[in-house]
């Protein structure tokens, strides 16, 4: 089996894949992408701009109009992507060291994560051929009907920290539906969707389907933003992105799926199994991908009279689990992405005690986690950290943190943590610990969020819908409800009077 790509290389170099073809940028200049265990380049991607963008929308827009693809049955499309999802299967442990390489996560997460990106395919393959409209009677003078279409081409905008699940969340439901593609990967983690160019080719994709863009965010992603012949944008990051996406796609008025930010709460009531509940806060917030999720449980909110005991519990968890060389199967927790993100949760770091936080545990961060001389020192790496003391007003607890850290807020009744965990502006998801299945019911209801776990947190799967409400956005990735984003219903009016 070949390499998907040269590893040696030093740098790495990918490129853009247009029309089934890999080429550089059309201006020749590249992007640095760092190895976020180190903090040193370790490979380049194509500073991508207006004319790439351009170039690969015509190519998907080809590819719709005029290529084999319009006239492909839907059984064929169908067989077309579960073979992608028989390659990843074959090349994931070469996939999950690549991304973890590249955006530091530990490769005991990315390894599970690429076996779930080949599922994600094989569901989006037998949604391929199911595919249909309605007949509605509206009297005996017509006969009426509606036609599920493909939009066309659609633009895919993808963030950092789960590259390759993201891109088989968007494009998997998008080629189900029949469109073709343009994706712009994160300029700071684009390294493997660049590479799957070549899987889609050898599963059979004609040229044009797909197309993978690496470029700026403020160039390449806006120049998809604006074209004229996009039909939509699917998007995941910052919501303050959203609303540049927003504004910058009016004048051509493009549908939009958004899933953006969050300051998740995850909740514990005192008659929860304790054990399982910190558990569930450290896979919320520390082990997910060192809490660069949308979905972080940044909001730790424990009822008052178990918060000392929950603290102390999570305490002794998190102990166990020190950042480290993310490529290394015994790594609990990789690097925080790249250095602004670093930056950005470093900041948090400090500001929480100014605002009036305590740190329980944790709040070291790089050079001060490792020996000096070794590798990791120059790295991106956070210990897992929680603030005790912590009150829903500071910005610790209403803005995104996006890294290993938690603020466990106290509340004293099921009232009271209703109206903290509603205070945000977020509401992507939430989760709730109780034995009292009531009370359970009561807060799914209650709480404004896309998503509940009751009694777990942080489960995703590729057959349920997954979004937010309020500003973490609208529009579902995965299950079949999102499918339906991908498609435009034209209804027919047939006279037989
Ligand atoms: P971002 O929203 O700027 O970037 C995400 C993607 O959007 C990247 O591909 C980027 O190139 C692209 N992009 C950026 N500006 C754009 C524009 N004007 N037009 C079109 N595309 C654009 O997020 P960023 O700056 O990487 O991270 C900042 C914060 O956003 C993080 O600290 C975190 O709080 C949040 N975030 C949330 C994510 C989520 O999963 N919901 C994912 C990534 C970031
Ligand atoms: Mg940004």
């Amino acid at each position: 089996m070949a390499a998907l790509y040269d590893d040696q290389a030093s740098p790495a170099r990918f490129e853009n894949w247009i029309d089934n073809k890999y080429q550089p940028a059309a201006n020749g200049d590249w992007i640095d992408s760092s190895d976020p265990s180190t903090g040193k380049r370790w490979a380049l991607v194509p500073d991508g701009r207006e004319q790439d963008i351009d170039q690969a929308v015509q190519s998907a827009r080809r590819a719709f109009r005029e290529g084999p693809w319009r006239s492909m049955a839907n059984a064929e499309r169908a067989r077309l992507l579960r073979k992608v999802g028989d390659l990843v299967a074959r090349h994931a442990a070469e996939l999950a060291s690549l991304e973890t390489r590249d955006n530091g996560k530990a490769i005991r997460e990315t390894l599970p994560e690429i076996g779930a990106v080949a599922e994600m395919y094989h569901y989006w393959a037998g949604a391929a051929d199911k595919i249909h409209g309605d007949t509605v009677r509206v009297g005996p003078a017509s006969f009426n009907y509606t036609i599920q279409e493909p939009i066309g081409v659609v633009g895919a905008i993808i963030p950092w920290n789960s590259p390759l699940s993201l891109l088989a969340a968007k494009i998997g439901a998008a080629l189900a539906a029949g469109n073709c593609v343009v994706v712009k990967p994160a300029e700071q983690a684009a390294c493997s969707c660049l590479c799957f160019g070549q899987l889609f080719e050898q599963a059979g994709f004609p040229p044009g389907v797909i197309n993978l863009v690496a470029g700026l965010g403020e160039e390449a992603g806006d120049a998809l933003v604006r074209h004229p012949e996009v039909g939509k944008i699917t998007f995941t990051g910052e919501t303050a992105t959203a609303k540049i996406i927003t504004a910058r796609s009016a004048d051509t008025l493009k549908r939009l799926a958004f899933e953006l930010g969050g300051k998740s709460p995850n909740i514990v009531f005192a008659d929860a199994d304790l054990d399982a509940a910190a558990a569930g806060a450290v896979a919320a917030v520390f082990t997910g991908g060192a809490g660069q999720t949308c979905i972080a449980g940044s909001r730790l909110l424990i009822e008052r009279s178990v918060y000392d005991d929950l603290i102390e519990r999570i305490g002794r968890i998190a102990e166990g689990i020190r950042p480290g060389d993310p490529q290394d199967p015994n790594t609990a927790m990789g690097a925080l992405a790249f250095d602004r993100q670093f930056e950005k949760v470093r900041s948090y770091l400090d500001l929480g005690p100014t605002e009036g936080a305590e740190i329980a545990f944790g709040g070291r961060s790089g050079a001060e986690l490792f020996e000096a001389g070794s590798p990791q020192a120059g790295g991106y790496f956070v210990e897992p950290t929680l603030f005790r003391g912590a009150h829903n007003d500071m910005r610790i607890c209403r803005e995104e943190i996006f890294g290993p850290v938690t603020a466990a807020i106290p509340f004293e009744d099921e009232e009271e943590a209703v109206a903290i965990a509603n205070d945000a502006r977020y509401g992507l998801a939430s989760g709730v610990w109780t034995q009292d299945l009531k009370r359970a019911h009561r807060m799914v209801a209650a709480i404004e969020s896309g998503v509940v776990w009751v009694n777990s947190y942080r489960r995703i799967h590729w057959a349920l819908p997954f979004g937010g409400i309020k500003e973490s956005g609208y529009g579902k990735d995965s299950g079949l409800e999102s499918l339906r984003g991908y498609l435009q219903t034209k209804t027919v009016w047939l006279d037989l009077a």
